[in-house]
């Protein structure tokens, strides 16, 4: 459909891993895991750090600032010291192509 947006192409994901990406403006943390491909701002909402310079196990990325960790697939803050979750964006693989959706 019309808003989704080329992001990546699958061959660029390492698996079990985090890249930071721009998508159109947007800085993107996505994430490659068993269970699929998933997208969040890359931006900690706890301070200046890119979640896609963290450490990425068992579905949660890891702040490399404070070690927060957030929910890949909710966004939500896990541990202290977040208060805050982070965005999450829909995710469409078609063929080779790894498309994203921005509200
Ligand atoms: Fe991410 Fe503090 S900046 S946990």
């Amino acid at each position: 459909s019309d808003n989704w947006i080329l992001a990546a192409e699958l061959a660029d994901l390492p698996e079990d891993d985090v890249i930071g990406i721009d998508v159109n403006g947007h800085d993107i943390a996505l994430y490659r895991t068993e269970d699929g491909v998933f997208a969040s701002a890359n931006l900690c909402s706890h301070g200046n750090a890119r979640l896609s310079d963290g450490f990425l196990e068992d579905g949660e990325i890891e702040c490399p600032l404070h070690q927060g960790r957030f929910c890949i697939k909710t966004g939500k803050a896990m541990c202290s010291p977040l208060t805050e979750g982070i965005a999450t964006y829909p995710v469409q693989i078609e063929g080779e192509q790894v498309y994203l959706k921005f509200a």
